[in-house]
């Protein structure tokens, strides 16, 4: 083994930084010994923490409407072959009812900036899914909103919120979105959330159109301040109807060796092996996992809408039932040796 990488690895494990020089070399050096040296010992930082347990998370998908038209979405307001759909709120709680019998502990609301979910109906259904299901989490992933308003859904009982940065670095940011979006309005929605007491998850796309190994260790240098309690990475996956059509596809290697090196930085965070990951290659959630990563989210949106909640080309679980996506993930997880955990899997900070 390259024992420049081995140091490296060392270094980082032992101290829980990193330079700019020691990123590139664990990103850009090759070799089978080297890559598994690095996934084997973020393996072992995130068994003593967690200990080969792997949380669910039920994802719903309730709106595809989107007020946004960040270039690389499928559901940018400005794609107009997208089927447009909204969930009512008896069929968000009943979702969250298949959920929790299937064994989910975390309800993932997730769905594009869409206005005719006020406030008011947000918290309404938050309060609604807390009353129905006392032990079980809420996560909600709308997008940029008030200081009051993210305080709103805090007091109705939500208890983590996602809110990927997508790149720290503001020139990148004005490159992915336009230009009445800004990569600072978006870090400042972050320090919001934190502030307010919600467990927090910012993220990033591995290989988004003019992404720049140095704009990926501002992304780190920009964690070490927020410090999230979650991280979601995955690579960029083209879709057919955004201006990056054609544009190449994130690596799952970088992706992997990302995850990785989070998981030595930041030995607690929850680190999700994405849907976009498993899109990008069959056992990418499995090599996630095998990766350092804690964390799986499947879909438990009715299957009538999931073939149109489509970000990407090419998304896995579009045609199967929540109780197939359930199963399989449970298979895959005890596959690799890990086991599925039936707490609401909390940040170790939040658990009392
Ligand atoms: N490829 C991969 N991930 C994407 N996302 C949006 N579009 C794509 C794409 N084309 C990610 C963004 C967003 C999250 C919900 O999905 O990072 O924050
Ligand atoms: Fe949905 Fe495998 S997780 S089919």
């Amino acid at each position: 083994m390259d024992i420049e990488f081995k140091n490296i690895v060392d270094t980082l494990k032992a101290t829980k930084s990193i330079t700019r020089d020691q990123f590139a070399y664990l990103l850009e050096k090759d070799g089978e010994d080297n890559r598994e040296y690095l996934f084997e010992a973020a393996r072992e930082v995130a068994e003593q923490v967690f200990h080969k347990e792997v949380y669910l998370r039920g994802l719903i998908e309730f709106t595809n409407y989107c007020k946004n038209n960040c270039y690389y979405c499928g559901i940018r307001c400005g794609n107009a072959n997208a089927d447009r759909y909204r969930l009512t709120e008896e069929e968000i709680l009943s979702c969250c009812d298949r959920g929790e019998k299937l064994g989910f502990k975390t309800f993932v609301l997730q769905g594009g900036e869409d206005p005719f979910y006020t406030d008011e109906k947000i918290c309404s259904l938050v309060r609604k899914i807390k009353a129905a299901h006392p032990s079980c989490a809420v996560t909600l992933s709308i997008g940029e909103k008030s200081y009051d308003s993210y305080r709103k859904y805090f007091e109705s009982g939500a208890d983590r919120y996602l809110l990927r940065h997508e790149t720290a670095n503001e020139e990148h940011y004005s490159k992915l979105h336009p230009e009445s979006m800004s990569g600072a309005e978006r870090k400042q929605c972050l320090r919001n959330l934190k502030e307010i007491g919600f467990q927090v998850g910012c993220g990033i796309m591995v290989g988004t159109p003019f992404q720049t190994l140095d704009n990926i260790y501002e992304d780190i240098l920009f964690m070490q301040e927020l410090q999230p309690h979650m991280i979601g990475i995955g690579p960029f996956i083209p879709h057919k109807d955004t201006p990056f059509r054609d544009e190449p596809e994130g690596s799952v290697e970088i992706t992997l060796r990302l995850l990785s090196i989070l998981r030595l930085l930041f030995p607690k965070v929850l680190l999700p092996a994405t849907t976009a990951l498993g899109t990008a290659d069959a056992i990418g959630r499995e090599k996630g996992i095998l990766a350092g990563a804690n964390v799986m989210m499947p879909n438990l949106s009715p299957v009538k809408v999931r073939d149109k909640y489509l970000l990407y080309d090419g998304k896995i679980c579009t045609g199967e039932e929540a109780a197939e996506c359930n199963q399989c993930m449970r298979r895959r997880v005890e596959h690799i040796g890990f086991h599925v955990a039936d707490t609401r899997g909390d940040h170790p900070d939040f658990v009392n």
